[in-house]
């Protein structure tokens, strides 16, 4: 790397098997484009170092992950709109001395989803969780015009609390809230045209766990599932063994690498190039 190239990182905690770098790299080689993507390890107490670092080098921006996604837009000079309402900056692009902060996570949730063919507008859709993954795929959808969205969540304060604030965020899109308990999802058996799964139930190392009882039945639905390791959860797993359309969400995190990728080097990349590398970056020989 030289001097004159352009710097871009992802700072989080531990992110050494982050696919970003991968993905970033092999595309700027790939477009012939003078940038570099590193890791930039920091710990909650060196957060603030870290974007300060970002500035004094003349980074051309970067992303935010695990655990310092909330914590970093009290540092920011500017922080988009969606940012704001979804609680999280997952994108940071410096420009003219300044930082700002976006969320590029919900438009990857949301490009994944339509580049399937799938629009989500007028779908009544379930979402189970209420974390973080959740807050960008709530706004997503609210933002696409779904007809309705029902957050299921374990803990029901963290349930509300979501349903609450972007209800207030979209008046006009039907949100609501119901505890994750059996009769919730015997309710579902019908009547909805989206399962969302954005809790952590199935993710690597905890695979073989699904947050649908084996045996309730599925509903005639898409099921996305936005755990990307492994590349089939058992979630997915069951609604592709009955012949329903799944995604899981390598889709989100290439396309949510788009954004980033755009802000930084003003250039669209090609969205397969981004893709390659991620595939074999996580899941090698198996692809
Ligand atoms: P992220 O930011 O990736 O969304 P998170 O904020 O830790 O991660 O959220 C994890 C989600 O998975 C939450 O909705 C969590 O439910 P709680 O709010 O009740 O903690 C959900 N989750 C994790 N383990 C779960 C389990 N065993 N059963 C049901 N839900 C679970």
């Amino acid at each position: 790397m030289q001097d004159k190239t352009k710097k871009t990182g992802l700072i989080g905690h531990p992110i050494s098997h982050s696919i970003s770098p991968a993905m970033h790299n092999n595309t700027f080689a790939a477009l012939g484009l003078d940038f570099h993507y590193s890791l930039l390890p920091t710990k909650a107490e060196d957060l603030q170092a870290t974007l300060s670092k970002l500035t004094e080098q003349s980074f051309v921006g970067g992303n935010v992950t695990m655990p310092h996604k909330q914590a970093v837009m009290a540092y920011l000079d500017e922080i988009s709109d969606d940012a704001r309402i979804i609680g999280a900056v997952n994108t940071l692009h410096l420009q003219d001395g300044k930082l700002k902060g976006y969320n590029a996570d919900w438009r990857g949730f949301l490009n994944a989803l339509t580049e399937e063919g799938h629009d989500p507008v007028g779908m009544r859709v379930l979402l189970l969780g209420a974390g973080g993954a959740a807050r960008s795929a709530v706004y997503a959808l609210a933002q696409a015009g779904v007809a309705q969205l029902t957050v299921v969540n374990r803990t029901e304060a963290r349930g509300e609390a979501v349903v609450a604030e972007m209800a207030h965020a979209f008046p006009n899109c039907p949100i609501t809230f119901q505890p994750l308990e059996r009769e919730t999802f015997a309710g579902f058996a019908q009547g909805v045209d989206l399962v969302v799964n954005t809790t952590s139930v199935g993710m690597e190392p905890h695979e073989g766990h699904s947050v649908w009882p084996d045996d309730l039945p599925l509903p005639n639905a898409i099921f996305y599932d936005v755990i990307y390791k492994p590349a089939q959860t058992r979630f997915l797993q069951r609604a592709q063994a009955e012949g329903l359309p799944t995604l899981n969400g390598l889709g989100m995190v290439v396309h949510q690498g788009v954004v980033g990728f755009e802000l930084w080097t003003g250039q669209k990349p090609p969205v397969e190039l981004l893709r390659q590398a991620a595939l074999e970056t996580l899941y090698g020989s198996e692809t």
